[in-house]
């Protein structure tokens, strides 16, 4: 499986400056976890955390399938080089993947490239090991999406940032993740969210939405999640054990839709193989390639929920589609 491959559908923040929250961590059900040494951590807390998240990989219990990242201090501040440097080098066996937040452009992309390259050599690690996953979280990251989406071939994800982006837009919101009040259109988060996405699958990459900061708002939260999840983002960041649940089972298709996905794509290799035929009748709806592609994409996802399948298809269930 390749890093754009593994399962994210919860990528759950922890303050790297917290040992309680560390140690926790590895029994919460997150896909992925994300160390973080930026914007949860203090200025005068940062050299400390960088300490604990490295010891916290290296002795910790982790899981094998579980993702486990580092998000280090932006490009343009003076921690960043020493962040990713201590962190690799004490941690690199387990780590899988630096986030970098705040990318405007592919210059900071190619800059983590050949430095995570000079400390993979250095240490014996394997050429590629660590994979990329970027936020774009402000508008001039928006406008590079493309050129940040093909800087490297470790790019893994790319990673929407509500918050910075409200800021950076001037919207108007205080609530990290919440729609701003007053404003009269549909989704004010329709556009970024749209743009990062097919930036994302043009360059092969996943698609994550950021966090959604009101803790006690589940039912906003799942509204975000089943939304984003629909649009066809893989995940979405918690900030709070409670948030996993929910993203969890946003980010999985239903029993009936992977039942569903699995029966087309069955459908769809008979209808190919033993009758000769591009486009056929499944029940009452017709299917072709194109219906093949996208159950490819929920079968995938059902099976790394952990879904299993009810149903088999039998040859009658088909017929031949008007023109097919
Ligand atoms: C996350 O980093 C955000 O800015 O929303
Ligand atoms: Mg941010």
């Amino acid at each position: 499986m390749t890093p754009a491959d593994r399962p994210r559908r919860s990528c759950l923040t922890v303050p790297g400056s917290s040992a309680r929250f560390l140690a926790k961590a590895s029994s919460l059900p997150a896909d992925e976890l994300i160390f973080d040494l930026e914007d949860a951590v203090a200025p005068s807390a940062k050299q400390d955390a960088r300490a604990l998240v490295a010891r916290a990989l290296a002795e910790g219990d982790w899981a094998a399938d579980r993702v486990l990242a580092v998000r280090v201090n932006a490009v343009p501040t003076r921690w960043a080089y020493r962040d990713v440097i201590d962190v690799v080098e004490r941690s690199g066996e387990r780590l899988d993947a630096i986030v970098l937040p705040k990318v405007t452009g592919p210059a900071h992309i190619v800059w983590l490239d050949l430095l995570l390259t000079q400390i993979e050599q250095d240490r014996g690690l394997p050429q590629g090991k660590i994979a990329i996953e970027a936020q774009i979280e402000d508008a001039a990251g928006l406008a590079a999406v493309d050129d940040i989406a093909t800087a490297s071939d470790r790019l893994a994800v790319l990673i929407f940032g509500p918050a910075d982006f409200m800021a950076s837009l001037g919207m108007g919101s205080l609530t990290i993740g919440a729609r701003p009040e007053g404003y009269a259109g549909g989704d004010a988060f329709h556009y970024p969210l749209m743009r990062l996405l097919v930036a994302a699958r043009a360059a092969g990459l996943q698609a994550i939405d950021g966090p959604y900061a009101a803790i006690g708002d589940l039912d906003g939260l799942r509204v975000a999640s089943v939304s984003a999840a629909a649009l066809g983002y893989d995940g979405k960041w918690v900030v709070h054990p409670d948030q996993i649940g929910p993203v969890n089972a946003a980010f999985s298709p239903s029993q009936e839709q992977y039942e569903r996905a699995e029966l087309i794509l069955e459908a769809y290799e008979h209808a190919t193989t033993v009758q000769g035929r591009g486009a056929v009748l499944l029940g009452a709806e017709m299917i072709d390639e194109a219906s093949r592609k996208m159950a490819l994409v929920a079968a995938a996802r059902g099976r790394a929920a952990g879904l299993t399948r009810t149903q088999r298809y039998t040859p009658s269930e088909g017929g031949l589609a008007p023109g097919g």
